[in-house]
């Protein structure tokens, strides 16, 4: 029988690398000899895909609820979880997403103000107790990822937008949810240079990849 897969997810607000880590993530494990899917959230499927754009979308017409933007986003996660995440951990392959529900729980939970007890019921109600093994948070000021985000430049999408409480919100959410779990989520200081964010990561996924063994 093949052995499941291992689910990994790097959280953390805007602007804090975590394209570039995910992609170091997957490089790495690949070298230990592990088969990866990485995939991202909101989307990772077309039709999930389509959801990111509505929940993205600046529509000054038609302002989007809370409520639907927290169904919407485990509308888009079931779809996921059916199509892309089960599928490869059942063929035995390592999934590394790029966000997941601990997201939701600092974005929709403590910066939109949804009550944590809903989230988790739509938690339990889509997923069944699947979650992630390990999350890497990569955690740093808002203030630096408020300025790493301007020197990117282009348009801001609806979550772009908000303002700076918003993302100290959505910081204590992450905390808040690293503290809860510590075994699992761990914290990773991303205001320091690439190569020690690398080095501290490549350090866990080696504790992780042993204790797992
Ligand atoms: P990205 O910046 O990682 O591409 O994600 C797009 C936005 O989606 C980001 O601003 C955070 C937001 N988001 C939520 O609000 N709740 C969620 O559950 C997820 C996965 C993302």
């Amino acid at each position: 029988m093949t052995q499941q897969g291992r689910f990994i997810t790097l959280e953390g607000g805007e602007g804090v690398g975590k394209s570039t880590n995910l992609s170091f993530v997957r490089d790495y494990l690949h070298s230990r000899g592990i088969r990866v899917t990485t995939t991202r959230e909101p989307g990772g499927t077309p039709v999930a895909e389509r959801i990111r754009a509505l929940l993205l979308a600046n529509d000054e017409q038609e302002p989007l609820d809370d409520l639907a933007e927290l169904l919407l986003i485990f509308a888009g996660r079931a779809q996921h979880l059916a199509r892309v995440i089960r599928p490869a951990l059942a063929r035995g392959e390592w999934v590394v997403s790029d966000r997941f529900t601990d997201a939701t729980f600092a974005y929709q939970g403590s910066a939109r103000g949804i009550a944590p007890e809903r989230i988790a019921m739509l938690e339990q109600f889509v997923q069944q107790g699947l979650a992630p093994d390990l999350t890497l948070w990569l955690d740093m000021p808002v203030s630096y990822a408020a300025d790493r985000l301007a020197a990117r430049g282009g348009e801001r999408d609806r979550f772009e937008r908000e303002r700076g409480d918003f993302f100290e919100r959505v910081r204590q959410g992450y905390r808040a949810r690293a503290e809860q779990a510590p075994e699992r989520m761990v914290a990773v200081d991303a205001s320091q240079s690439l190569e020690q964010v690398q080095r501290d990561i490549a350090q866990r996924l080696d504790q992780q990849l042993a204790s797992w063994n």
